[in-house]
This record gives structure tokens, C-alpha cells and sequence, in this order.
């Protein structure tokens, strides 16, 4: 009960929150909104955060049809569209509801309130009336849903009269902080453990993912909960932004270890984070989903995640199920495998300078490792997923390990070795699948910076490498003091290929 206590406070005082995309901002302009109706939609839904700060550069709405097939493919029913106020905002969501609604998918608006302001809900109800019309809009009991980063303190009725009708308001509101009586639901944003203060956890300050469900299903006292599931947080930002972005969450095995939370507590929704947010390397999205580079190709480049999106899979039909046992939802033997491209502790103070340098803690530029470094392991985390029991066979470097591997889903992981890579299921000794992963684990800084992201790789392994766009690569080299050639993952191989 204390612990609990405890974990509410430090909730309540989260005073600094995730930040999102460093994008600018700039006022909207204006576009019109066709209206047509909808049915409305059922019971547990997923939800998946899309940055729209980051796709500014998109020409169509067939740059979202990938992006929107591949999420409803997953059992994603609808994109959560964070937006600021960027110049761009309404022509992408105009893309992007378009895009949808002839993809079968759904979408609504979540406002960042880093661009908005709780002091001005006419402008977020206006935003609203010019989108929620729209076909592809979610609609829950009937009403639009909408929803929010941050927003503490925004007046719900002043939004419903500037919009002109009803909404299924679910902000991401905080315990302690915003007025619950006053919305129909509420989403956590808080999907890594922290120390309540936006960094990692210490003995001392300890918030789990899970005392922040705690914390939200009290406050709804029963109203419709969004359980977030994220599977990584690193940042590395310097002079970019205006503030200090240089710090991890424990990630490790947490989509693992969240999801099966997620069929425990069997929430009426769950939002995963993030789709695209590859600044704070929680992106399930494709490298290629195209999109520009605020800085983050440093340590996005040459680091799919599709395996994470493949991973959910058994999962979301799982919850969509009530089911708490996803094996069950396997269709096929796989193998989803992820590590750091670095121990934890290489140094990289001598190279890592982009932010002004390791040893300059004039402001916030105080860079070098980031915050929080020692809540990672140094493990190559490995899950398989079968359907029936097998050996699950890991060689990472000099380190080896044979795992016998239940049915179903499970995780399995083995201490960091550089060099290659090696992953084999067996069965009565015979082999299922096998395969090197195109990533090693290097005793070097990668383009001369600390990089805590994950490389994800699969068995099988998809028929192609998933690489960053031009745009995607447009800041690659900015402020680097070492090389760093663009897009190496699997040169060889396609090399191969094409001959
Ligand atoms: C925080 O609590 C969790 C759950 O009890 C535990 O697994 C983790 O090691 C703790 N982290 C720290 C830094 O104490
Ligand atoms: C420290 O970083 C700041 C911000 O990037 C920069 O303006 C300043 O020149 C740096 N100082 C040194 C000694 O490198």
C-alpha cells in the first residue's frame, strides 16, 4: 500500500514529461473536410502513435498506403495522429485520412501539447470539426475520439462547443493532475519504467509500467482505460533541440515482458508507442516509411524494427481474444532477436561530439552516455515463437547458448559477445531455420557516438533489407567526427542480389 502510494506521488509529480518530436512549429493553414459518416466501432481496440512531425516531407496519400496496410495487417484497428501545429499539419492529415480510409483503417487526432495549449481549446475544437467529418475517422460510441500528449487542464466543453458536436475524449491526462470526471477515457503515456522524473529508475525511485496502470484505472474509476506497450526508449539529441534529450528507459525484454502484462489486465484499449517516433527509437514502423531526419538517422540508420511489429501479432489477437495465452495465435515458427550494436560500456567520449562534447556541460548539451545507461544489459534477447516445442540456438560472438523452448511464445536471452550474430531453431535435430543476422556487435562507436537503439532481426529473415530514404538520411553526417557511410546493413547482400 505505501509502495503504492508511493508510486501515485511520484506519478502525480511527473513533472517533466517524454518529450515527442522536435519538429517547429509554424500555424496551420487551412483545408476542408468532406464529411460522411461511420459505423461505430466495438469492444478492444489497438491504437498505434504516428508522429505526424516527422512525415512533413510526404508528397500523397499513397505515401501512407504501406504504412496503413501494414498496421491493419498487424491488427492495429486505428493510428493515433500526434500533430502540432506545423505548417504542414492539415495537408498530411489530409493525406492520411484519405490514405486510410481507402486502406480500412482508422484514425483520429491526438494533439501534442508541446505545440497546443490547454488555455486555447477553441483552436483543438476547431481542429476537430475540420477532421472529424471524415470517413476514416475512429468513432467510439458513436463520437469522434480524440485524444493527446500531455493536456492537463484542458476544458472538455469549451472543445465540444467550438467543435460543434459530441467527442470520445480520451487524453493522456495525468492522475492527480487533470480532471477525470470530465473525459471518457484517459491514455498512459508512461509505457517505461522510470524514476517518476522522466529517467530511468533507481533503488530509490522506482515507478513501474505497471503502477502507472495502477494509477490510471483508479483515476478512471472504470471509465475506458488505453494501456500503453512500447518496446524501447533511447534518445540522443544535443544542440537539435532546445532541451536535454540524452537518456534511455530500461527496455531490454519489455515488449516481451509488457505484452503478457497487456493480457493480464485485458485494458478495453492499448495504444502502442510509437509507430514512427524513431528520435526516441520506440518506432515499430518500417526505416522506409518515409519520413525526414531531425537528427535521429545518428541512431536509427541501419536499425529495423519490423520484428517487433511482427512479434505483437500473436498478441494483439490474443487481447482481441481475452485470450491470456498467445501461443495459441502463433501461425508460424519464427525467431525475433534484438541487441545493442555496443556494449554498454564503450567509450565514445573521445568521437561523440556532436552536442558539443562529452566533457561540455555548459547548459543542456551535456552529452556522452546517455542517462540511465546501466539500466540496459549487455544480452542479445531472443523470442521464439512455435508451434510446437524446439531448440532455440544462439551463438553471439564467443558466447553461446542452446535454450529447450516450449510451445507458445517465450524469451530467452545470452551475454553480448562481439562479432557475428547466429540464431537456428532445431527440431529432433533437425533444422527448422537458421540464419546470421546482418548486424554485429562491434567494440567500436558506430559513427563515433553512443548508441543504446536495438537492431531487430527475424528468422525468417525478410526477403529485404529495410533501409532510412534520402530524407531520412538528410542530417546523417551533421556534427559526426567520424565517417559514417549511409545505409551499410546488407550491402554485401544486395550486392548478391543485383549480380
Ligand atoms: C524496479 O522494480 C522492478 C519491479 O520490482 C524491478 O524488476 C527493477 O529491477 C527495479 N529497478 C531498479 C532500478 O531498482
Ligand atoms: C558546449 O556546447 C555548446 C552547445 O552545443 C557550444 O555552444 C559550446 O561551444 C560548447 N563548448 C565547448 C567548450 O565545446
Amino acid at each position: 500500500m505505501l509502495q503504492r502510494l508511493v508510486s501515485l506521488l511520484l506519478l502525480a509529480l511527473m513533472a517533466s514529461i517524454a518529450m515527442s518530436s522536435p519538429v517547429g512549429t509554424g500555424s496551420a493553414s487551412s483545408s476542408s473536410a468532406v464529411s460522411s459518416s461511420v459505423a461505430s466501432c466495438g469492444d478492444k481496440l489497438v491504437f498505434c502513435h504516428f508522429m505526424i512531425g516527422i512525415v512533413g516531407n510526404r508528397k500523397s496519400a499513397d505515401e501512407y498506403d504501406a504504412d496503413m496496410r501494414r498496421a491493419k495487417e498487424s491488427g492495429i484497428d486505428a493510428f493515433a495522429l500526434n500533430i502540432g501545429t506545423d505548417p504542414y499539419t492539415d495537408e498530411q492529415l489530409g493525406f492520411a485520412y484519405w490514405s486510410a480510409a481507402r486502406n480500412d483503417m482508422k484514425v483520429f487526432l491526438s494533439f501534442d501539447f508541446n505545440w497546443w495549449s490547454p488555455s486555447n481549446p477553441s483552436a483543438i475544437g476547431a481542429k476537430i470539426a475540420q477532421f472529424a467529418g471524415l470517413e476514416a475517422q475512429l468513432k467510439v460510441d458513436n463520437k469522434p475520439f480524440v485524444s493527446s500528449f500531455a493536456g492537463d487542464g484542458i476544458d472538455r466543453q469549451s472543445i465540444v462547443s467550438a467543435a460543434g458536436r459530441d467527442i470520445f475524449f480520451a487524453p493522456n491526462f495525468h492522475p492527480g493532475q487533470g480532471d477525470f470526471s470530465s473525459v471518457q477515457g484517459a491514455l498512459n503515456w508512461m509505457a517505461w519504467p522510470s524514476n517518476g522524473f522522466n529517467k530511468a529508475p533507481t533503488p530509490g525511485q522506482n515507478v513501474t509500467v505497471a503502477a502507472g496502470d495502477e494509477a490510471y484505472i483508479h483515476a478512471l474509476a472504470g471509465k475506458p482505460y488505453i494501456a500503453p506497450v512500447s518496446p524501447w526508449f533511447s534518445t540522443h539529441y544535443g544542440s537539435e533541440v532546445s532541451y536535454s534529450k540524452n537518456w534511455v528507459f530500461p527496455s531490454d525484454l519489455l515488449w516481451y515482458e509488457r505484452w503478457q502484462e497487456i493480457l493480464q489486465l485485458g485494458p478495453r484499449f492499448v495504444e502502442i508507442v510509437t509507430w514512427n517516433d524513431y528520435g526516441e527509437s520506440h518506432y515499430v514502423g518500417p526505416l522506409s516509411s518515409p519520413h525526414g531526419d531531425d537528427g535521429n538517422s545518428k541512431w536509427a540508420m541501419d536499425m529495423p524494427h519490423n520484428g517487433w511489429l511482427d512479434m505483437a501479432k500473436p498478441y494483439i489477437a490474443a487481447y482481441k481474444a481475452g485470450s491470456t495465452s498467445p501461443g495459441a495465435f502463433v501461425q508460424e515458427d519464427q525467431l525475433v532477436y534484438w541487441y545493442r550494436p555496443t556494449k554498454r560500456d564503450v567509450n565514445c567520449d573521445a568521437t561523440d561530439t556532436t552536442m558539443g562534447g562529452a566533457n561540455n556541460a555548459s547548459g543542456n548539451f551535456f552529452m556522452g552516455r546517455p542517462n540511465g545507461w546501466e539500466s540496459m544489459k549487455d544480452e542479445v534477447f531472443v523470442v521464439s515463437l512455435l508451434k510446437t516445442a524446439a531448440e532455440v540456438h544462439v551463438q553471439s560472438g564467443d558466447q553461446s547458448r542452446t535454450f529447450q523452448a516450449p510451445a507458445g511464445i517465450n524469451a530467452h536471452s545470452v551475454p553480448m559477445g562481439v562479432g557475428k550474430q547466429k540464431f537456428a531453431i532445431t527440431r529432433n535435430g533437425n533444422t527448422v531455420l537458421s540464419g546470421t543476422s546482418l548486424k554485429e556487435i562491434s567494440d567500436s562507436c558506430i559513427c563515433g557516438i553512443y548508441n543504446f537503439n536495438a537492431y531487430v532481426g527475424t528468422l525468417p529473415a525478410p526477403a529485404t533489407v529495410d533501409r532510412l530514404l534520402p530524407d531520412g538520411l538528410a542530417m546523417l553526417a551533421k556534427g559526426l567526427k567520424v565517417a559514417c557511410p549511409a545505409n551499410t546493413l546488407g550491402a554485401a547482400l544486395a550486392t548478391v542480389t543485383h549480380t
